[in-house]
Protein backbone atom coordinates (compact mmCIF):
# COMPACT_ATOMS: atom_id res chain seq x y z
CA UNK A 1 0.00 0.00 0.00
CA UNK A 2 0.86 3.42 -0.56
CA UNK A 3 1.40 4.68 3.25
CA UNK A 4 0.52 8.45 4.19
CA UNK A 5 -1.10 10.16 7.74
CA UNK A 6 -4.71 8.83 6.92
CA UNK A 7 -3.77 5.21 5.27
CA UNK A 8 -1.70 3.25 7.99
CA UNK A 9 -1.33 0.26 10.27
CA UNK A 10 -2.35 0.39 13.84
CA UNK A 11 -2.45 -2.85 15.96
CA UNK A 12 -2.27 -4.93 13.31
CA UNK A 13 -5.19 -3.49 11.70
CA UNK A 14 -5.39 -1.19 8.83
CA UNK A 15 -6.60 2.13 9.29
CA UNK A 16 -7.87 5.00 7.19
CA UNK A 17 -9.28 8.55 7.98
CA UNK A 18 -8.67 7.39 11.71
CA UNK A 19 -11.09 4.99 11.40
CA UNK A 20 -10.24 1.23 11.85
CA UNK A 21 -11.08 -0.59 8.67
CA UNK A 22 -12.47 -4.23 10.76
CA UNK A 23 -14.97 -2.00 12.47
CA UNK A 24 -15.82 -0.19 9.75
CA UNK A 25 -16.70 -3.41 7.45
CA UNK A 26 -18.29 -4.80 10.88
CA UNK A 27 -20.50 -1.59 10.61
CA UNK A 28 -21.11 -1.11 7.32
CA UNK A 29 -20.94 -4.61 5.80
CA UNK A 30 -18.94 -5.64 2.79
CA UNK A 31 -18.77 -4.67 0.25
CA UNK A 32 -17.46 -1.09 1.07
CA UNK A 33 -16.24 1.38 -0.37
CA UNK A 34 -14.49 3.70 2.12
CA UNK A 35 -13.43 7.55 1.03
CA UNK A 36 -10.68 9.55 2.79
CA UNK A 37 -12.14 13.36 2.75
CA UNK A 38 -8.38 14.53 4.13
CA UNK A 39 -6.95 12.52 0.92
CA UNK A 40 -9.21 14.26 -1.60
CA UNK A 41 -9.18 17.99 0.53
CA UNK A 42 -5.07 17.35 0.12
CA UNK A 43 -4.86 16.98 -3.55
CA UNK A 44 -7.69 19.97 -4.43
CA UNK A 45 -5.38 22.49 -2.27
CA UNK A 46 -2.52 20.39 -3.88
CA UNK A 47 -3.81 21.74 -7.29
CA UNK A 48 -4.94 25.02 -6.66
CA UNK A 49 -1.79 26.30 -4.79
CA UNK A 50 0.03 25.00 -7.15
CA UNK A 51 -1.38 26.85 -9.62
CA UNK A 52 -2.35 30.00 -8.20
CA UNK A 53 1.55 30.29 -7.68
CA UNK A 54 1.21 31.48 -11.73
CA UNK A 55 -1.57 33.55 -13.60
CA UNK A 56 -5.47 32.81 -13.83
CA UNK A 57 -6.54 29.33 -13.46
CA UNK A 58 -9.14 27.30 -12.34
CA UNK A 59 -9.21 23.66 -11.50
CA UNK A 60 -12.54 21.32 -12.45
CA UNK A 61 -13.35 17.64 -10.75
CA UNK A 62 -13.76 15.69 -13.36
CA UNK A 63 -17.34 14.25 -11.79
CA UNK A 64 -16.79 11.06 -13.89
CA UNK A 65 -14.46 9.65 -11.85
CA UNK A 66 -16.85 9.38 -8.85
CA UNK A 67 -19.91 11.13 -8.85
CA UNK A 68 -22.29 11.72 -5.94
CA UNK A 69 -23.76 14.21 -4.24
CA UNK A 70 -21.49 14.83 -1.51
CA UNK A 71 -18.35 14.47 -3.71
CA UNK A 72 -19.78 17.91 -5.23
CA UNK A 73 -20.00 19.41 -1.43
CA UNK A 74 -15.94 18.99 -0.71
CA UNK A 75 -14.81 20.70 -3.93
CA UNK A 76 -16.79 22.81 -3.86
CA UNK A 77 -15.57 23.82 -0.21
CA UNK A 78 -12.24 23.33 -1.68
CA UNK A 79 -12.99 25.89 -4.32
CA UNK A 80 -13.18 23.74 -7.69
CA UNK A 81 -15.59 23.56 -10.61
CA UNK A 82 -16.68 20.65 -11.74
CA UNK A 83 -16.77 19.17 -15.46
CA UNK A 84 -19.98 16.74 -16.74
CA UNK A 85 -20.03 14.63 -19.37
CA UNK A 86 -24.05 13.41 -19.14
CA UNK A 87 -27.66 14.84 -17.60
CA UNK A 88 -27.61 12.43 -14.76
CA UNK A 89 -23.76 13.93 -13.70
CA UNK A 90 -25.20 17.82 -14.15
CA UNK A 91 -28.30 16.67 -12.00
CA UNK A 92 -26.10 15.37 -9.33
CA UNK A 93 -23.75 18.47 -9.30
CA UNK A 94 -26.70 20.89 -9.44
CA UNK A 95 -29.19 19.20 -6.77
CA UNK A 96 -25.51 19.40 -4.33
CA UNK A 97 -25.96 22.95 -4.76
CA UNK A 98 -22.76 22.83 -7.41
CA UNK A 99 -23.26 26.73 -8.75
CA UNK A 100 -23.91 26.31 -12.55
CA UNK A 101 -21.36 28.73 -13.98
CA UNK A 102 -18.47 26.44 -12.31
CA UNK A 103 -19.46 23.78 -14.73
CA UNK A 104 -18.08 22.29 -17.89
CA UNK A 105 -20.11 20.05 -20.33
CA UNK A 106 -18.45 17.65 -22.25
CA UNK A 107 -19.27 14.51 -24.43
CA UNK A 108 -19.06 14.16 -27.98
CA UNK A 109 -22.48 12.77 -28.26
CA UNK A 110 -24.32 15.41 -26.22
CA UNK A 111 -28.64 14.89 -26.56
CA UNK A 112 -30.81 17.71 -27.39
CA UNK A 113 -32.23 17.00 -23.80
CA UNK A 114 -28.62 17.21 -22.67
CA UNK A 115 -27.70 20.21 -24.28
CA UNK A 116 -30.74 22.35 -23.20
CA UNK A 117 -30.80 21.18 -19.79
CA UNK A 118 -27.09 22.97 -19.84
CA UNK A 119 -28.11 26.03 -21.59
CA UNK A 120 -31.23 26.56 -19.22
CA UNK A 121 -29.56 26.36 -16.17
CA UNK A 122 -26.46 28.35 -17.47
CA UNK A 123 -23.66 26.08 -17.33
CA UNK A 124 -20.37 27.75 -17.52
CA UNK A 125 -19.26 26.33 -20.96
CA UNK A 126 -20.16 23.54 -23.05
CA UNK A 127 -17.29 21.51 -24.65
CA UNK A 128 -18.06 21.26 -28.55
CA UNK A 129 -16.57 18.36 -29.71
CA UNK A 130 -18.42 17.90 -33.19
CA UNK A 131 -19.45 19.86 -36.34
CA UNK A 132 -23.12 19.61 -36.21
CA UNK A 133 -23.19 20.37 -32.73
CA UNK A 134 -22.19 24.09 -32.45
CA UNK A 135 -25.39 24.18 -35.38
CA UNK A 136 -27.84 22.38 -32.69
CA UNK A 137 -26.32 24.31 -29.87
CA UNK A 138 -26.76 27.81 -31.53
CA UNK A 139 -30.37 26.63 -32.15
CA UNK A 140 -31.14 25.52 -28.42
CA UNK A 141 -29.61 28.80 -26.98
CA UNK A 142 -31.72 30.77 -29.49
CA UNK A 143 -34.96 29.26 -28.70
CA UNK A 144 -33.72 30.05 -24.86
CA UNK A 145 -32.59 33.13 -25.85
CA UNK A 146 -29.71 33.07 -24.04
CA UNK A 147 -25.77 33.30 -24.74
CA UNK A 148 -23.33 30.09 -24.37
CA UNK A 149 -20.13 30.12 -24.11
CA UNK A 150 -18.46 27.39 -25.54
CA UNK A 151 -14.36 25.40 -25.95
CA UNK A 152 -13.56 23.58 -28.84
CA UNK A 153 -12.44 20.33 -27.87
CA UNK A 154 -8.64 19.59 -29.92
CA UNK A 155 -7.19 16.16 -30.81
CA UNK A 156 -3.71 17.24 -30.63
CA UNK A 157 -2.92 13.70 -31.87
CA UNK A 158 -0.02 12.94 -28.97
CA UNK A 159 0.54 9.87 -28.30
CA UNK A 160 0.68 8.66 -24.29
CA UNK A 161 1.71 5.60 -22.59
CA UNK A 162 -1.73 4.04 -21.31
CA UNK A 163 -4.17 1.69 -21.46
CA UNK A 164 -5.65 2.29 -25.34
CA UNK A 165 -8.90 2.50 -24.31
CA UNK A 166 -8.58 4.90 -22.18
CA UNK A 167 -6.24 7.02 -23.72
CA UNK A 168 -8.01 9.55 -26.13
CA UNK A 169 -6.01 11.59 -28.22
CA UNK A 170 -4.57 9.91 -30.71
CA UNK A 171 -5.02 10.39 -34.36
CA UNK A 172 -8.20 7.84 -34.64
CA UNK A 173 -10.49 8.76 -31.52
CA UNK A 174 -14.15 9.56 -31.31
CA UNK A 175 -13.02 12.63 -29.18
CA UNK A 176 -12.74 16.06 -30.41
CA UNK A 177 -11.73 18.16 -33.69
CA UNK A 178 -8.65 16.84 -35.43
CA UNK A 179 -6.01 19.35 -35.10
CA UNK A 180 -3.44 18.30 -37.84
CA UNK A 181 -6.67 17.81 -40.46
CA UNK A 182 -8.00 20.79 -39.76
CA UNK A 183 -11.09 19.92 -38.44
CA UNK A 184 -10.88 22.40 -35.07
CA UNK A 185 -10.00 25.07 -37.58
CA UNK A 186 -12.85 24.51 -39.34
CA UNK A 187 -15.11 24.44 -35.96
CA UNK A 188 -13.78 27.79 -34.98
CA UNK A 189 -14.55 29.02 -37.94
CA UNK A 190 -18.44 27.89 -37.43
CA UNK A 191 -18.49 28.76 -33.66
CA UNK A 192 -17.62 32.04 -34.44
CA UNK A 193 -20.65 32.76 -37.24
CA UNK A 194 -23.18 31.79 -34.66
CA UNK A 195 -25.46 34.27 -33.13
CA UNK A 196 -25.45 32.61 -29.37
CA UNK A 197 -22.09 31.08 -29.21
CA UNK A 198 -19.36 32.73 -27.61
CA UNK A 199 -15.84 31.36 -27.98
CA UNK A 200 -13.80 30.98 -24.70
CA UNK A 201 -11.59 28.99 -25.57
CA UNK A 202 -9.71 25.33 -26.58
CA UNK A 203 -9.99 22.01 -24.55
CA UNK A 204 -7.80 18.69 -25.10
CA UNK A 205 -7.54 15.47 -23.00
CA UNK A 206 -4.89 13.18 -24.12
CA UNK A 207 -5.47 10.45 -22.00
CA UNK A 208 -5.85 9.21 -18.44
CA UNK A 209 -3.15 7.00 -15.74
CA UNK A 210 -0.21 9.10 -17.84
CA UNK A 211 2.81 9.86 -15.61
CA UNK A 212 5.35 11.35 -17.83
CA UNK A 213 5.30 15.33 -18.04
CA UNK A 214 5.78 15.41 -21.91
CA UNK A 215 3.04 14.81 -23.49
CA UNK A 216 1.15 17.02 -21.51
CA UNK A 217 3.47 20.15 -22.55
CA UNK A 218 3.77 19.01 -26.03
CA UNK A 219 -0.04 18.83 -26.48
CA UNK A 220 0.01 22.61 -24.12
CA UNK A 221 2.37 23.40 -27.23
CA UNK A 222 0.12 22.37 -30.29
CA UNK A 223 -2.47 24.09 -28.64
CA UNK A 224 -1.55 27.53 -27.98
CA UNK A 225 0.41 27.24 -31.71
CA UNK A 226 -3.76 26.53 -32.54
CA UNK A 227 -4.02 29.73 -30.38
CA UNK A 228 -2.00 32.19 -32.52
CA UNK A 229 -3.39 30.59 -35.73
CA UNK A 230 -6.77 31.74 -34.26
CA UNK A 231 -5.32 34.96 -33.76
CA UNK A 232 -3.89 35.90 -36.98
CA UNK A 233 -6.97 34.13 -38.86
CA UNK A 234 -10.10 35.42 -37.07
CA UNK A 235 -8.14 37.87 -34.86
CA UNK A 236 -9.79 36.54 -31.51
CA UNK A 237 -7.93 35.63 -28.22
CA UNK A 238 -8.80 32.54 -26.24
CA UNK A 239 -9.57 33.22 -22.74
CA UNK A 240 -9.22 29.73 -21.22
CA UNK A 241 -7.31 26.66 -22.29
CA UNK A 242 -8.07 23.77 -20.75
CA UNK A 243 -5.95 20.33 -20.76
CA UNK A 244 -7.84 17.96 -19.19
CA UNK A 245 -6.44 15.59 -16.86
CA UNK A 246 -4.91 12.22 -17.16
CA UNK A 247 -2.66 12.53 -13.92
CA UNK A 248 -1.41 8.65 -12.78
CA UNK A 249 -1.68 7.44 -9.66
CA UNK A 250 -0.37 4.33 -7.75
CA UNK A 251 -2.18 1.30 -8.15
CA UNK A 252 0.69 -1.43 -7.79
CA UNK A 253 4.05 -1.87 -7.20
CA UNK A 254 4.23 -1.28 -11.36
CA UNK A 255 3.54 2.48 -10.62
CA UNK A 256 5.31 5.55 -9.29
CA UNK A 257 4.06 6.30 -5.57
CA UNK A 258 4.19 10.36 -6.35
CA UNK A 259 3.40 11.93 -2.61
CA UNK A 260 0.45 14.20 -2.77
CA UNK A 261 2.53 17.52 -3.33
CA UNK A 262 4.18 15.65 -6.16
CA UNK A 263 1.25 16.21 -8.72
CA UNK A 264 2.21 19.96 -8.27
CA UNK A 265 5.10 19.10 -10.19
CA UNK A 266 2.50 18.63 -13.49
CA UNK A 267 0.96 21.79 -12.72
CA UNK A 268 4.05 23.55 -12.87
CA UNK A 269 5.16 22.07 -15.80
CA UNK A 270 1.81 23.69 -17.58
CA UNK A 271 2.07 26.91 -16.13
CA UNK A 272 5.70 26.90 -16.57
CA UNK A 273 5.53 25.98 -20.07
CA UNK A 274 1.98 28.19 -21.05
CA UNK A 275 4.02 31.45 -19.60
CA UNK A 276 6.82 30.90 -21.71
CA UNK A 277 4.46 29.91 -25.23
CA UNK A 278 2.56 33.52 -24.31
CA UNK A 279 5.83 35.30 -24.15
CA UNK A 280 7.19 33.22 -27.55
CA UNK A 281 3.94 33.39 -29.60
CA UNK A 282 3.12 36.63 -28.09
CA UNK A 283 -0.77 35.74 -27.07
CA UNK A 284 -2.73 37.18 -24.45
CA UNK A 285 -2.17 34.43 -20.83
CA UNK A 286 -5.45 32.43 -20.97
CA UNK A 287 -6.71 30.88 -18.06
CA UNK A 288 -5.15 27.87 -17.52
CA UNK A 289 -7.97 25.09 -16.55
CA UNK A 290 -7.47 21.49 -15.73
CA UNK A 291 -9.62 18.77 -14.53
CA UNK A 292 -8.26 15.78 -12.75
CA UNK A 293 -10.42 13.18 -11.43
CA UNK A 294 -8.44 9.92 -10.83
CA UNK A 295 -5.62 11.63 -9.12
CA UNK A 296 -8.15 14.00 -6.52
CA UNK A 297 -10.66 10.40 -5.71
CA UNK A 298 -8.05 7.54 -6.70
CA UNK A 299 -6.17 6.71 -3.71
CA UNK A 300 -8.60 8.44 -1.05
CA UNK A 301 -10.57 5.02 -1.81
CA UNK A 302 -10.02 1.32 -0.48
CA UNK A 303 -12.57 -1.26 -1.08
CA UNK A 304 -13.46 -3.43 1.49
CA UNK A 305 -14.15 -7.59 1.36
CA UNK A 306 -15.25 -10.05 3.13
CA UNK A 307 -13.07 -13.27 2.16
CA UNK A 308 -14.95 -16.69 1.59
CA UNK A 309 -13.75 -19.46 -0.66
CA UNK A 310 -10.33 -20.04 -1.21
CA UNK A 311 -9.25 -23.05 -3.98
CA UNK A 312 -6.23 -23.88 -4.73
CA UNK A 313 -5.71 -26.01 -7.82
CA UNK A 314 -2.38 -27.50 -7.00
CA UNK A 315 0.86 -26.08 -9.05
CA UNK A 316 -2.04 -23.56 -10.98
CA UNK A 317 -3.23 -21.18 -8.97
CA UNK A 318 -4.93 -20.16 -5.87
CA UNK A 319 -8.07 -18.06 -6.10
CA UNK A 320 -9.18 -16.41 -3.15
CA UNK A 321 -12.39 -15.11 -3.63
CA UNK A 322 -14.53 -11.85 -1.96
CA UNK A 323 -18.06 -10.62 -1.72
CA UNK A 324 -17.34 -8.42 -4.45
CA UNK A 325 -16.22 -7.98 -7.97
CA UNK A 326 -16.68 -6.80 -11.36
CA UNK A 327 -20.32 -5.28 -9.99
CA UNK A 328 -17.82 -3.27 -7.97
CA UNK A 329 -15.08 -2.45 -9.88
CA UNK A 330 -14.81 -4.11 -13.57
CA UNK A 331 -11.77 -2.20 -14.11
CA UNK A 332 -9.56 -5.97 -14.50
CA UNK A 333 -12.44 -6.72 -16.69
CA UNK A 334 -12.25 -4.21 -19.10
CA UNK A 335 -8.66 -2.88 -18.71
CA UNK A 336 -6.26 -5.64 -17.00
CA UNK A 337 -5.98 -3.11 -14.22
CA UNK A 338 -3.60 -4.01 -11.46
CA UNK A 339 -4.39 -3.56 -7.82
CA UNK A 340 -2.51 -4.60 -4.21
CA UNK A 341 -4.30 -6.04 -1.06
CA UNK A 342 -3.90 -6.76 2.26
CA UNK A 343 -5.70 -8.10 4.73
CA UNK A 344 -7.30 -5.62 6.94
CA UNK A 345 -7.52 -7.57 9.98
CA UNK A 346 -3.96 -8.90 10.25
CA UNK A 347 -1.47 -6.48 8.52
CA UNK A 348 1.77 -7.64 10.80
CA UNK A 349 1.17 -11.36 8.92
CA UNK A 350 3.71 -11.82 6.52
CA UNK A 351 2.46 -11.68 2.80
CA UNK A 352 3.64 -15.61 2.19
CA UNK A 353 1.53 -16.51 -0.53
CA UNK A 354 0.81 -15.49 -3.88
CA UNK A 355 -2.61 -15.46 -4.80
CA UNK A 356 -5.52 -14.23 -7.57
CA UNK A 357 -8.68 -12.25 -6.02
CA UNK A 358 -11.66 -12.89 -7.70
CA UNK A 359 -14.97 -11.88 -7.52
CA UNK A 360 -18.45 -13.36 -6.70
CA UNK A 361 -19.69 -12.84 -10.24
CA UNK A 362 -20.68 -16.16 -12.95
CA UNK A 363 -18.13 -14.76 -15.17
CA UNK A 364 -14.34 -16.51 -15.54
CA UNK A 365 -12.83 -12.93 -15.99
CA UNK A 366 -14.29 -11.56 -12.88
CA UNK A 367 -10.85 -10.96 -11.25
CA UNK A 368 -9.50 -8.03 -8.41
CA UNK A 369 -6.33 -8.54 -8.47
CA UNK A 370 -3.98 -11.19 -10.49
CA UNK A 371 -0.66 -12.58 -8.58
CA UNK A 372 -0.74 -10.15 -5.64
CA UNK A 373 1.18 -11.39 -2.41
CA UNK A 374 -0.96 -12.08 0.86
CA UNK A 375 -0.62 -14.00 3.87
CA UNK A 376 -2.75 -17.15 3.71
CA UNK A 377 -6.07 -15.71 3.73
CA UNK A 378 -9.33 -17.11 5.45
CA UNK A 379 -12.74 -17.39 5.24
CA UNK A 380 -14.03 -14.15 6.95
CA UNK A 381 -10.89 -11.98 6.72
CA UNK A 382 -11.51 -8.73 5.85
CA UNK A 383 -9.68 -8.38 2.57
CA UNK A 384 -8.43 -3.89 1.65
CA UNK A 385 -8.18 -3.49 -2.31
CA UNK A 386 -6.07 0.03 -2.58
CA UNK A 387 -6.89 3.05 -4.97
CA UNK A 388 -10.43 1.97 -5.70
CA UNK A 389 -11.62 5.81 -5.09
CA UNK A 390 -11.71 6.44 -9.32
CA UNK A 391 -13.97 4.67 -11.21
CA UNK A 392 -15.05 1.80 -9.70
CA UNK A 393 -18.17 3.09 -7.85
CA UNK A 394 -19.01 5.56 -10.37
CA UNK A 395 -18.58 2.55 -13.21
CA UNK A 396 -20.54 -0.52 -10.90
CA UNK A 397 -23.36 -2.41 -11.92
CA UNK A 398 -25.99 -4.37 -10.65
CA UNK A 399 -25.10 -7.65 -12.96
CA UNK A 400 -25.92 -10.85 -11.55
CA UNK A 401 -27.87 -8.51 -9.78
CA UNK A 402 -25.74 -7.88 -6.94
CA UNK A 403 -25.88 -4.09 -5.23
CA UNK A 404 -23.92 -1.92 -5.38
CA UNK A 405 -22.27 -1.08 -2.40
CA UNK A 406 -22.64 1.80 0.22
CA UNK A 407 -19.80 4.56 -0.02
CA UNK A 408 -18.58 5.76 3.40
CA UNK A 409 -16.49 8.92 4.23
CA UNK A 410 -14.56 8.53 6.75
CA UNK A 411 -12.48 11.68 8.23
CA UNK A 412 -10.92 12.14 12.00
CA UNK A 413 -12.38 8.60 13.14
CA UNK A 414 -15.80 9.85 11.82
CA UNK A 415 -17.51 7.76 9.55
CA UNK A 416 -20.39 9.12 7.56
CA UNK A 417 -22.29 7.56 4.44
CA UNK A 418 -22.62 9.06 1.27
CA UNK A 419 -24.09 6.53 -0.82
CA UNK A 420 -26.33 4.35 1.29
CA UNK A 421 -26.46 0.33 0.47
CA UNK A 422 -28.62 -0.95 -2.21
CA UNK A 423 -31.32 -3.16 -1.04
CA UNK A 424 -33.27 -6.26 -2.62
CA UNK A 425 -36.79 -3.99 -3.11
CA UNK A 426 -34.12 -1.37 -4.85
CA UNK A 427 -32.78 -4.05 -7.53
CA UNK A 428 -36.70 -4.79 -8.78
CA UNK A 429 -38.03 -1.25 -8.22
CA UNK A 430 -37.92 -0.66 -11.58
CA UNK A 431 -39.20 -3.86 -12.90
CA UNK A 432 -42.46 -3.64 -14.79
CA UNK A 433 -44.74 -7.18 -14.86
CA UNK A 434 -46.91 -6.57 -18.16
CA UNK A 435 -50.35 -6.76 -17.12
CA UNK A 436 -50.41 -9.94 -19.76
CA UNK A 437 -47.86 -11.37 -17.66
CA UNK A 438 -49.62 -10.96 -14.62
CA UNK A 439 -49.96 -14.68 -12.50
CA UNK A 440 -53.46 -14.94 -12.35
CA UNK A 441 -54.77 -16.07 -9.00
CA UNK A 442 -56.97 -19.09 -9.33
N1 LIG B 1 -11.43 15.40 -18.80
C1 LIG B 1 -11.91 14.64 -19.81
C2 LIG B 1 -12.45 15.29 -20.99
C3 LIG B 1 -11.87 13.25 -19.69
O1 LIG B 1 -12.33 12.51 -20.69
C4 LIG B 1 -11.35 12.66 -18.51
C5 LIG B 1 -11.33 11.19 -18.36
C6 LIG B 1 -10.89 13.49 -17.49
C7 LIG B 1 -10.94 14.86 -17.67
C8 LIG B 1 -10.34 12.96 -16.19
O2 LIG B 1 -9.19 12.21 -16.38
P1 LIG B 1 -8.40 11.61 -15.11
O3 LIG B 1 -7.75 12.75 -14.39
O4 LIG B 1 -9.39 10.93 -14.26
O5 LIG B 1 -7.42 10.69 -15.69
N2 LIG B 1 -12.69 4.48 -16.96
C9 LIG B 1 -11.27 4.63 -17.18
C10 LIG B 1 -10.86 6.07 -17.25
C11 LIG B 1 -11.54 6.84 -18.34
C12 LIG B 1 -11.14 8.27 -18.33
C13 LIG B 1 -11.99 9.04 -19.25
N3 LIG B 1 -11.75 10.43 -19.27
C14 LIG B 1 -10.52 3.89 -16.07
O6 LIG B 1 -11.15 3.29 -15.23
O7 LIG B 1 -9.29 3.91 -16.07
Amino acid sequence: MNQRETLCVKDDHLVIGGCDAVSLAAEFGTPLYVMDEAFIRGMCRIYRESLAEYGPYRVLYASKAFCCKGIYRIVEEEGLGADVVSGGELYTALSAGMPADSIYFHGNNKTVEELEMAVENGVHAVVLDCLDEIGLLDHVADSLDKEVGVLVRVNPGVEAHTHHYIQTAKPDSKFGFNLAAGLAEEAVGAVLKTQHLRLLGLHAHIGSQIFDKKPFVLALHKLTDFMKEIREKFGVDCEELNLGGGFGIWYSEEDRKIPASGYAEYTRALAEALDEDVREKKLKRPVLVIEPGRSIVGEAGVTLYTVGAVKEIPGIRKYVSVDGGMFDNPRFALYQAKYSAALANRMNDKAEETVTIAGKCCESGDMLAVDVRLPKAERGDTLAVFSTGAYNYSMASNYNRNAVPPVVLVCDGRADLLVKPQSYEDLVRNDVIPARLQKVKR
